[in-house]
């Protein structure tokens, strides 16, 4: 696992854009896996930019959900469909084929579990994701002792990350849908470069868990110890109660440039 420390969530969202691009100059229909909550908009924001300037061409880039709520009506402005549509794909100019996710209105949400899995199979697999963490440490929606061989399928979500996630919802927590469909840890682990990007002193502590301690049901995230290929992007908030921080700063220091991250 590579930790990079970078000043603040901008240098973060900078770094992880950059890296998206070489992925695109070398494969330009590269499936790009992407998150939602707050975390990643730094991201989307660098990519777009790049995208807008003409440094990228990401015309035939294909995007793929992380996760979804079950049971909000098609179309809602925060179902994460919705949400990855404005965010993401739209700010990009993708059509609407070129992007997938589970369909989280589905009458059989197993079905639709299924489908998915089969659906990023057959396009290849993805090829880097983006994530984000919970404050308990999760990613997607694979909560606190999700089985880290764990395929798409639907999740009660804690009560910690419904409040979290009321913000999105009026602060009304009673909107907060109380399941999701989330790509399992096994499924997340079969993308090719997983970047976690983490802010803020609120997520201090899952970090330092995620990066240092043991790899545990308990805290998802650390799953990323059992990829080839993880990379965790953390502001120096984030990586506040990391006790290997000037290794890691030391490491990316010295690093050759062409590596990228
Ligand atoms: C939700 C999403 C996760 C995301 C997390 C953290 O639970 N399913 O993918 O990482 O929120 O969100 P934020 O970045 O807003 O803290």
């Amino acid at each position: 696992m590579e930790v990079v420390i970078v000043k603040d969530a901008k240098a973060g969202g900078e770094l992880i854009a950059g890296a998206v691009a070489d992925l695109l100059a070398r494969k330009p229909d590269a499936l790009l896996g992407v998150a939602t909550g707050s975390t990643p908009l730094p991201i989307y924001d660098a990519l777009i930019a790049k995208v807008r300037g003409g440094g990228v061409d990401a015309s035939r880039a294909r995007i793929c959900q992380l996760d979804e709520y079950v049971g909000l009506p098609a179309g809602h402005p925060e179902s994460y469909r919705a949400t990855v549509l404005r965010q993401v794909v739209e700010p990009l100019g993708l059509p609407a084929e070129q992007f997938m996710g589970p369909d989280g209105s589905a009458a059989d949400v197993q079905a639709a579990c299924e489908a998915y899995e089969e659906a990023l199979a057959a396009a290849g697999g993805v090829d880097l994701q983006i994530l984000g963490i919970g404050t308990d440490g999760h990613i997607g929606f694979n909560e606190p002792c999700s089985s880290l061989a764990s395929r798409t399928r639907i999740k009660t979500l804690t009560e910690q990350t419904r409040i979290d996630n009321a913000r999105f919802f009026g602060n009304d927590i009673e909107q907060v849908p109380h399941h999701v469909i989330t790509q399992g840890i096994g499924t997340i682990l079969d993308a090719r470069h997983l970047v976690l990007l983490a802010t803020g002193e609120g997520k201090a502590e899952a970090v330092a868990q995620t990066v240092e301690g043991p790899v545990a049901s308990l805290v998802p995230a650390s799953a990323l110890q059992l990829h080839p290929r993880a990379t965790v992007v953390v502001d120096e908030a984030a990586a506040s109660k990391l006790k290997l921080a000037e290794y890691f700063r030391h490491a990316y220091d010295n690093k050759p440039e062409w590596q990228g991250i």
